[in-house]
């Protein structure tokens, strides 16, 4: 038997994975996956771009290059931030393989084993892996519609030593909140007052189909504390595996360090292809495509969900990204349903209760939008409303409190 690091043991295989892996059958209308929508990959402007990019510098693209990153592509992305209020040079920036790569390296940096993390509570899995393969202690602060709770978040800080506070700006993964501008001006106040970077992780922005654009984390920052994470991931496609960090000159060397001793650096020819795209594809409009497919898709989901799931449902209708939250009443646990729903009734979801920290919510899932077809999502809903429908008819049958 092999002796494995300690650090494996925190991290655990996850049962609801298990259960979703007999989704992935074709007959099984799924809206687990956090996919984007295939069918609107530019998948013949992307190959397009590999194919130019192997013609005029083949050798180039085919080499290796910087940990940094590609030049011209960091400058995009220094200009993107720019465009948003964030003055940056693309010295600020560090190409990564998807945002992922950046919640790994900075908890690399940041976090000695121990270390107090702040999340809000549900928050995104894959960065509580990460977490949890770093060691860390993971204090989760509740949120509500409008972000994390600022008097709780005081509270923590004042009482732990918080080397890092993570979270998701715009249409988070799972609950589809996006904070407003003064709890994001509110927690600047509070990383200044204690001094605690930041990780602002915004792989949904972009993704805006309703209301108005706030300012990142980023643009509000005087102190040198706030590290951005973005991608192409939801833009273009997540298989390019092409991301980003901006980070204070402090952190972002030794971020480029880490990233040398995991990786090198991310694919020469696939940043140069992005670049190579990103000047003759007319990426706004890529967007507003996406932005009005979505659109329609989430709302036929939410209004779906108001009509057919059991009264007394709460689920919040997100200005973007790929998700929505639902909270079914009480009593129904949509952990020990899912078997039910994916094997009776053919329909899979995420359960809630994964992604919270503590203060689990059981009757709380996720359900995604962006991969779905219209006909699914109507039909999907009905099997979805059958299985809790039913579940809390046997809950009140047999005298159980709901
Ligand atoms: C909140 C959040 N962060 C990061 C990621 C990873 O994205 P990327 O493909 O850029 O690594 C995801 C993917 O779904 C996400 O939901």
């Amino acid at each position: 038997m092999m002796r494995l690091a300690e650090r494996t043991s925190g991290v655990t295989p996850s049962a609801v994975r298990e259960i979703l892996k007999v989704a992935e059958q074709p007959e099984v209308r799924s809206f687990a996956g956090g996919l984007p929508a295939p069918e609107l990959f530019p998948v013949d402007a992307i190959a397009q771009a590999h194919a130019r990019v192997l013609v005029m510098n083949g050798p180039a693209a085919l080499q290796y290059s910087t940990t940094e990153g590609y030049a011209p592509l960091r400058e995009w992305i220094a200009s993107h931030f720019a465009d948003k209020g964030a003055p940056t040079t693309a010295d600020d920036v560090l190409v990564t393989n998807g945002s992922q790569q950046g919640i790994d390296l900075v908890s690399r940096v940041l976090l000695d084993p121990g270390a107090v993390v702040v999340t809000e509570n549900p928050t995104y899995l894959a960065a509580l892996q990460v977490f949890q393969a770093a060691q860390a202690k993971v204090v989760a602060v509740d949120s509500d519609r409008e972000g994390m709770q600022l008097e709780a978040l005081a509270k923590v800080l004042a009482t732990h030593d918080v080397r890092l506070i993570y979270l998701v700006p715009n249409f988070a993964n799972p609950t589809g909140v996006t904070w407003t501008a003064p709890r994001r001006a509110g927690l600047i106040a509070l990383a200044q007052a204690w001094k605690v970077p930041v990780l602002e992780d915004d792989p949904y922005g972009a993704i805006r189909f309703a209301g108005a654009p706030l300012p990142p984390l980023a643009a509000m920052d005087d102190a040198g504390l706030v590290i951005s994470l973005g991608t192409f991931s939801k833009m273009l496609a997540p298989g390019l595996r092409i991301g980003w960090l901006r980070a204070p000159a402090a952190v972002r060397k030794h971020v480029v360090v880490a990233k040398q001793a995991t990786d090198l650096h991310s694919s020469s020819l696939a940043q140069r292809a992005v670049v190579e795209l990103l000047a003759r594809f007319d990426l706004e409009a890529h967007l507003n495509r996406l932005r009005s497919v979505y659109r329609e898709r989430c709302e036929l989901m939410f209004e779906a969900v108001r009509a057919v799931f059991p009264p007394g449902t709460k689920c919040l209708k997100p200005d973007g990204g790929l998700f929505l939250w639902v909270e079914l009443p009480n009593g129904v646990d949509t952990l020990s349903l899912l078997t039910t729903a994916v094997t009776q009734h053919r329909v899979a979801y995420v359960p809630g209760a994964p992604f919270f920290v503590d203060r689990v919510r059981s009757n709380t899932l996720r359900l995604n939008f962006s991969n779905c077809q219209p006909k699914d999502i109507v039909e999907g809903m009905a099997s979805l409303s059958r299985v809790f429908g039913e579940a809390l008819s046997a809950g009140a049958s047999a005298g159980s409190p709901l």
